[in-house]
């Protein structure tokens, strides 16, 4: 479904993604994990148009999109939920989400599908009208993740949407993985929490200083002692 090969990223002279390649399966669910800095958000970023690549090819479902701008992208069936959850603040959830499916395809069908959103996350269904600044954490990358599916995507990048959330909430957050999945998503995630991720996928990239050092399916990823202990520690 998502084939990128030969990827170069720079930012200026840095050259933050180094000749990495990467496939998605339909209805698979793969990880990223990787040390602060490693590239992860760059790479998701790359993918869904928001940064050029220098080298390689980047094609989702047979076409090429590296050369895409981003609402492009996002018309073409890819989702981003970037760091930190970001929401409008001072609008209402209601209306994050209505902003989430303004592209043409999905605003076709949005309310219908807002319904559908709503019996995924029963939590924002409480709180159609609450200005979205005013929602706790988790309730923030959950709007989140619900505006991100607004757009009626068929892969859906997650970039860290467990950070600074309490353990409950990050339970929630990878139940809600889960549940994509069985929804038949696919989903490409970037987690430093590797034990948890792992747990939810099917297959696993390890990237560091920009390059792909490690990639098999997630029960090897257990077994590479390497990684054990810098990223499991066990
Ligand atoms: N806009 C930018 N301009 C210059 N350098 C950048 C920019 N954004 C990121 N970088 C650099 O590129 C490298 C990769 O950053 P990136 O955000 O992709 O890492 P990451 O793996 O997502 O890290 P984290 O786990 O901390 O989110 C880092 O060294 C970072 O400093
Ligand atoms: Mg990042």
């Amino acid at each position: 479904m998502l084939n990128v090969q030969d990827l170069d990223v720079f930012y200026g002279e840095f050259q933050a993604i180094d000749n990495v390649a990467l496939k998605i399966e339909k209805g698979q669910t793969v990880i990223v994990v990787g040390p602060n800095g490693a590239g992860k958000s760059t790479l998701l970023r790359t993918i869904a148009g928001l940064l050029p690549p220098r080298r390689g090819t980047i094609s989702f479902e047979g076409q090429r999109i590296d050369r895409m701008e981003a609402y492009h992208v996002v018309e073409n069936g890819i989702s981003l939920v970037p760091e930190g959850g970001r929401v409008f603040p001072h609008l209402s959830v209601l209306d994050n989400l209505k902003v989430g499916s303004y592209n043409k395809a999905a605003r076709a069908k949005a309310q219908q599908w807002m319904k559908r959103i709503f019996e995924l996350f029963p939590v924002l269904s409480n709180r159609k009208t609450q200005r979205a600044g005013s929602l706790s954490g988790g309730e923030r990358q959950m709007l989140a993740i619900a505006r991100s599916l607004m757009s009626q995507p068929r892969l859906i990048m997650l970039d860290e949407p467990s950070l600074g959330l309490a353990p409950l909430v990050v339970d929630m957050v990878f139940e809600f993985v889960l549940t994509m999945k069985q929804e038949g998503y696919t989903v490409l995630l970037v987690e430093q929490n590797a034990n948890k991720a792992l747990k939810v996928a099917d297959y696993a990239y390890l990237i560091e200083s920009g390059k792909l050092v490690f990639e098999g399916r997630s029960e090897d990823f257990d077994k590479n002692p390497y990684i054990k202990t810098a990223y499991l520690g066990i």
